[in-house]
């Protein structure tokens, strides 16, 4: 997507040292944009967990590199099987939820574990190629959904004659998100281009402000309408019909269409129910876990560090600096994730197309997977 006029992806190799990667680093947004380096896959796997980058499909993506800085470490290792092996665990050790990270290790494990006999360089370029495909397949996904999605939009603002359809988003599930173009803001991105008139209310998402610091960025870069609220007044907007539709992203998807998404998000489903708000969930399959049944029962929800909610992160003075919000330090539980039950959601808006959230729609759109 375009930043200051320019074309950035979230990751890429370093055009003067290919064998170093680069991000924008998220901690700094929207205050600063600034780019960071990773020369081997302890800084990225470091990065994953301290969120430098984050959301689902950026996540599996620096993976995916990880795995490209593990194997150029690992050909200089006597034992170069073991080196990949705990370099594959100590990344999908970083963030339990979004499964795109253990999704994109483990494609590049075993395509590295299959090239384990090639020489030392052979082995660095098909890496750095595995790499390269799933962010490239990543970002065309998201194109996708926004060529099925835009469709959702389309018919709204033909009911409405033209007037301004209201869409409500919950955290980043933007470009940032992803590698490009981003799940729930693909649809938003198509629609802006096709001149729907569009505006977009967006959840500030405490506790790390996800949609205040970063959807609302990208917004703004984009020249999106959009407005800021609280996480609690969803449900006020939607009674008043101020909210036309309800577009979020996934971290987690059952096979049977349950959704693990930022906390929060659930009740915005409950509200959207209440209120007969269609309530969608964009995402791409390497976002569903196809072993899965029940979100609720079987997807691990991260646990973050209760500093995220006794402490927030503003711009004081021209710096970016940390305040304590509570009588005392570390209060606080801190989920990161929330299960959507299938039963709350609309459809989900898929690179293949638009289904049921449930197993019969969801396998018709993917069927190779149904065994
Ligand atoms: O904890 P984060 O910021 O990595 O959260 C993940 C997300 O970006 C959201 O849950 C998002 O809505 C899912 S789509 C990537």
């Amino acid at each position: 997507m375009i930043v200051n006029g320019k074309h950035f992806r979230t990751i890429w190799i370093n055009p003067k040292n290919k064998k170093s990667v680069q991000i924008i680093d998220q901690r700094k947004l929207p205050f600063s944009f600034e780019i960071e380096t990773f020369r081997n896959v302890k800084e990225i796997a470091f990065a994953i967990k301290d969120m430098h980058l984050r959301g689902a499909g950026l996540i599996g993506a620096a993976g995916a590199y990880g795995m490209y800085l593990a194997v150029i470490e690992a050909i200089k290792q006597t034992d170069f099987v073991k080196s990949i092996q705990d370099s594959a665990n100590l990344l999908k050790a970083t963030r339990p939820t979004a499964v795109n990270l253990s999704w994109a290790v483990d494609l590049m494990l075993n395509k590295i574990l299959v090239d384990a006999n090639k020489n030392g360089e052979d082995k660095v370029e098909q890496a750095l190629f595995m790499a390269e495909f799933i962010a490239n397949q990543d970002a065309e996904a998201c194109r996708m959904i926004g060529e099925h999605g835009i469709s959702l939009i389309r018919e709204i603002s033909q009911k409405k004659n033209g007037e301004t359809v209201n869409i409500l988003t919950h955290c980043n599930a933007g470009w940032l998100a992803f590698v490009d173009f981003g799940s729930a803001t693909a649809p938003i991105y198509a629609a802006f281009e096709e001149g729907i008139d569009i505006h977009i209310w967006v959840d500030e998402t405490r506790p790390r402000n996800q949609g205040a610091r970063l959807t609302s960025w990208e917004l703004e870069q984009q020249g999106i309408k959009h407005t800021v609220i609280t996480d609690n007044a969803g449900g006020y907007l939607m009674q008043k019909g101020m909210v036309d539709m309800v577009i979020v992203g996934s971290d987690r998807t059952s096979k049977t269409g349950d959704v693990a998404n930022k906390i929060g998000t659930y009740l915005k489903a409950l509200a959207a129910k209440d209120n007969d708000i269609p309530f969608y969930v964009a995402l791409p399959s390497s976002t569903i876990d196809w072993k899965i049944e029940n979100g609720l029962k079987e997807i691990s929800i991260e646990e973050r560090n209760p500093r995220e909610i006794s402490h927030i992160e503003g711009i004081y003075n021209d710096e970016l600096v940390e305040i304590l919000i509570t009588p005392e330090k570390n209060v606080g539980s801190n989920y990161g994730f929330d299960i959507t039950p299938a039963r709350l959601v609309t459809g989900l808006i898929t690179e293949r197309g638009i289904c049921k959230a449930n197993q019969e729609s969801i396998f018709k759109l993917f069927p190779e997977y149904d065994r």
